[in-house]
């Protein structure tokens, strides 16, 4: 074991550059070329690999610094039977060249530049790249499993082209360039090697103008990325559309992701979008550290019951930036939109929603309920149709129970309730609330009207207690006190049907020789096929239609 210095290699003509990022500290155990800092000129930004495998021992730089060519940028301590003065980065040792110093290791650390044509100088057009296989680590007829690019993708420097594997491991192998495909030239099943010919790119050279993301060429060099393990040393071209915002970062259209390699590769590993990630370092660059933050916040979020944007695999919903369209204004979610948000998404991606939707012939419904107008005064309870509804409901929970049970799909169990509470939808200034009425099949149409008022003044003034809230076997949601003709209610999960109320209407109904005029009241009944099937939400229906036809039958 030796102490060597790590220093700042041939910056290609730039005099000062700056450093960025530090990849690694002191006591860090590395491999030869793992990237050790980025610095940044105004054009390109490079990571300084290691110069061999060992222990960084000592830092002597800090973010911020500018550093040129030669400068020492810290130590280290080699280790194994590398040669620790070279730093060619080749880890085959086949193009060792010992006399090579640290700082030549961007320009050496291409494992391929004999099998392939080296990149011409950029000249702010564009030019023909063939993509050629890297050092496959020794393997050789490594079969293609995935394509991971189509022809026309414009892709970055160290995307993702194809993904390999053998019988000891799956590698992605990565774009040396950005650019667009311009020709595949291998198939799902073929046997890869070292210096194959993979796919044409064309590269498009940013010479000094604004051409943003678009290419990553490599080093001087002319390296050939490896698959999967070493830093590139490639400058990378600065994005002209810079993230703002918080850990997470929505993305827009057309949005550049302004990171290294290092980080693109840390990033691609854990399946982080880089899009969705808010950078924190010099002009919001990504850095490692971000990629970690965005992961553990993602990995929380799911933990929590499923993420709002991207659970069970699903892609989030891309936001474009809206500020291009006109002024706009962010604010914080309220707690409680932000937990109706997250329970309307699990209900609707968990239930397998299917909707029955009835009209119930409320006339005489009406004609009674208006009669005790006089009577709801005395007593000090407004009488509305909800109480009906309340009561009809109780009635077919009991008489067909299945819509009285949840399902412990872990378990495999049906949970049949011997109990008949109902939910009722209260629309607040401060978003849904869903108070629950217990024991609703035992109460008396007055007593209904009284607790249903009381309770959803309750959630209004924000007084409903948790206990409130909670053991509903169904709910009922009734927009007929604003309008609509019918809708699609998410089930309030666990439970698995809801009950929608639309605004009763004079309807012509055809009574065998004459049409009537009667006044028709929308139910729109979702419920969770996986409990409920088709016919027996029908038999709900009608059966509700029935009870408030002729709210006799409520008493039998
Ligand atoms: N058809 C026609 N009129 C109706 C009706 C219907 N289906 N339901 C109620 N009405 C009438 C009532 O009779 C009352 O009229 P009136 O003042 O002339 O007597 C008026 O509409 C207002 O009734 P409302 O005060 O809303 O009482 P309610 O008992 O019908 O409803 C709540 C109580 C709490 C359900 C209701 O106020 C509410 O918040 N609804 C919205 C629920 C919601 O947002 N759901 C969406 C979930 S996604």
């Amino acid at each position: 074991m030796s102490e060597q210095e790590i220093k700042v290699p041939d910056l290609g003509g730039a005099d000062e550059v700056e450093i960025i990022e530090l990849l690694v500290s002191a006591g860090d155990s590395v491999e030869e070329e793992d990237p050790i800092l980025t610095i940044e000129t105004d054009k390109a930004s490079v990571e300084l690999p290691s110069p061999g495998a060992g222990k960084i021992t000592k830092l002597t730089v800090k973010v911020g610094d500018k550093v040129k060519e030669g400068d020492v940028v810290g130590m280290m301590e080699a280790s194994g039977e590398a040669d620790e003065s070279d730093s060619s980065g080749d880890s085959d040792g086949s193009e060792n060249e010992p006399e090579e110093k640290a700082e030549d290791a961007p320009k050496a650390e291409s494992k391929a530049e004999d099998s392939k044509p080296a990149p011409k100088k950029k000249s702010g057009g564009s030019r023909k790249e063939t993509v050629l296989v890297p050092p496959l680590d020794g393997m050789e007829n490594v079969p293609v499993i995935e394509i991971n690019v189509s022809e026309g993708d414009t892709i970055e420097a160290d995307d993702a082209l194809v993904t390999v594997e053998s019988d000891k491991a799956t590698m992605e192998i990565p774009s040396p360039y950005g650019g667009k495909v311009a020709k595949i030239l291998v198939s799902e099943g073929d046997k890869l090697s070292e210096g194959d010919k993979l796919l044409e790119l064309t590269v498009v050279e940013d010479g000094d103008d604004e051409d943003e993301d678009q290419g990553e060429p490599p080093a001087d060099s002319g390296e050939q990325a490896k698959p999967e393990s070493k830093a590139d040393a490639a400058p990378q071209k600065e994005p002209a559309t810079q993230p703002q915002g918080s850990t997470y970062e929505p993305p827009s259209p057309g949005a550049k992701v302004h990171a290294g390699p290092a980080v693109r590769k840390l990033a691609r590993e854990l399946g982080a979008d880089m899009t969705r990630i808010k950078g924190s370092g010099p002009k919001s660059r990504i850095l490692k550290d971000d990629v970690q933050t965005y992961v553990k916040s993602q990995l929380q979020q799911s933990q929590q019951g499923g993420s709002v944007g991207t659970g069970a695999g699903i892609p989030g919903v891309k936001l474009p930036d809206f500020s291009q369209f006109g002024n706009v204004e962010r604010e914080a979610m309220s707690r409680m939109m932000a937990v109706t948000a997250t329970n309307m998404q699990r209900s609707w991606l968990n239930v397998p929603h299917v909707t029955q939707f009835e009209d119930a012939d409320i006339t005489d419904m009406e004609v009674f309920r208006k009669s005790q107008k006089a009577a709801g005064e005395k007593k000090g309870v407004k009488m509305t149709p909800l109480p009906f509804i309340l009561k009809a409901c109780a009635t077919a929970l009991a008489e067909l129970p299945q819509f009285n049970v949840s399902l412990d799909m872990e378990r495999k169990e049906v949970v049949r309730k011997q109990y008949i509470h109902i939910g009722i939808a209260v629309d607040t200034p401060n978003g849904l609330m869903v108070p629950v009425i217990r024991d609703v099949d035992q109460k008396g149409l007055w007593e209904l009207a009284a607790e249903s008022a009381e309770l959803a003044q309750k959630a209004r003034d924000k007084q409903l207690k948790p206990a409130e809230m909670q053991g509903a076997c169904f709910t009922i949601t009734s927009l007929g006190g604003i309008g609509g003709t019918a809708f699609t209610p998410i089930v309030n999960t666990p439970e698995v049907a809801i009950l929608g109320v639309s605004k009763a209407a004079m309807k012509p109904v055809w009574d065998g020789s004459d049409f009537q005029p009667r006044l028709m009241l929308p139910l729109s009944l979702s419920y969770d096929h996986r409990a409920v099937n088709g016919a027996d939400a029908a038999r709900f229906t009608s059966l509700l239609s029935q009870l408030m036809g002729d709210i006799r039958t409520l008493l039998l």
